[in-house]
């Protein structure tokens, strides 16, 4: 019988992605944490003549890693995002490309939230002051912080998720101001079915006016760097600023100035550029008074997770038996 296919994945993924998989082809998995270099997975594309490749966001995969291979017919990665993948490369090479996108739009909303509220009302550094044996008594003005209720809020990019955080504005009594490339009346009426009024305003409005600034654009050349001096200079000198979406949409030295100079309140970032962030890095200076940092971590969810691998193996398994990509990262692109 000859040998089947195969796969390459360049990490585990939950089950039963690659379970999934295994039922009809040969799949290895790169066995550790860190992600290997992009010299081994062109080897072993190249070694396994593979068929397939299931890739997270922390992969570059280029034309190099594309060509290592003449038989790769799908790459399916784990993540919504395909900032890392040249889809360009992958087209001009009939190669399909699958994402996840819907399944953590909720968890991502949640966990924006969390960050939200937790620069707001000062939990990180809470803790830090019980864990530092600082609590002595009540303090009427002990670790103060603004109101989340009835504040402003400014959404950077009206996509799946950053609708799904204007709509749970509700909850909060807020104002929502939202900037796009484009109105997006459909998702506005959603959001004011909900409760919460919702007003479409350019860019510069929302920086200037909100109490707090949720970034949640994609990432590609016209969004990096999208949050820099000017932006964080409109903002106001209370006010606190929110990105789960991508590190690089917001500029981390002018972001290390704003923090510095008092410009904003504070940060709340769940991706970083660089990423991961190195312990010693500047921004971390400003940390936990002026700045929460958490490691990538918005979609995890068990749930939302576990969902991610099994698109992912769909995904791939269409890609390798000739057929649409239930969830087409070049079709979403266009
Ligand atoms: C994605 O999927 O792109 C998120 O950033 C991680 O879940």
């Amino acid at each position: 019988m000859p040998n089947k296919p195969t796969v390459y994945a360049t990490r585990a993924i939950p089950s039963p992605g690659i379970e999934r998989l295994e039922e009809s082809y040969d799949v290895e998995v790169w066995p550790e944490k860190t992600p290997p270099s992009k010299e081994h997975v062109i080897e072993r594309l190249s070694e396994l003549d593979a068929h397939g490749l299931v890739c997270l966001l922390t992969d570059d995969i280029d034309e190099a890693v594309m060509d290592a291979s003449p038989n790769l017919e799908v790459i399916s990665t784990y993540s919504v995002g395909y900032d890392h993948i040249d889809l360009a490369a992958a087209t001009d090479r009939g190669i399909a490309v699958g994402h996840t996108p819907g399944v953590l739009t909720g968890t991502t909303a949640d966990f924006t939230w969390s960050l939200l509220a937790t620069c707001a009302r000062r939990t990180v550094e809470g803790y830090e002051y019980v864990r530092d044996d600082r609590w002595e008594t009540w303090q009427p003005e002990l670790l103060t912080g603004p109101d989340l209720h009835g504040a402003t809020l400014g959404v950077v990019g009206l996509g799946n998720i950053g609708a799904a955080v204007a709509k749970r504005a509700a909850g909060f009594d807020m104002t929502v101001l939202y900037s796009d490339i484009d109105r997006h009346e459909e998702a506005e009426q959603r959001i004011a079915d909900a409760g919460v009024d919702i007003t479409y305003v350019d860019q510069e409005e929302v920086f200037a006016r909100s109490d707090f600034v949720s970034v949640h654009v994609p990432l590609f050349e016209a969004t990096r760097g999208l949050v820099g001096e000017a932006e964080l200079r409109q903002m106001q000198e209370s006010a606190v600023l929110v990105n789960t979406s991508r590190g690089p949409v917001v500029d981390t030295n002018a972001l290390v100035k704003a923090l510095e100079g008092d410009w904003i309140a504070r940060a709340g970032l769940d991706v970083t550029d660089p990423e991961p962030l190195p312990a010693d890095h500047e921004l971390l200076e400003y940390a936990p008074e002026k700045l929460v940092v958490t490691p990538h971590l918005a979609s995890a969810s068990i749930e939302t997770r576990r969902k991610m691998a099994e698109m992912a193996a769909e995904n791939a398994l269409a890609g390798l038996q000739d057929e649409p990509l239930p969830n087409s990262a070049i079709e979403d692109a266009s």
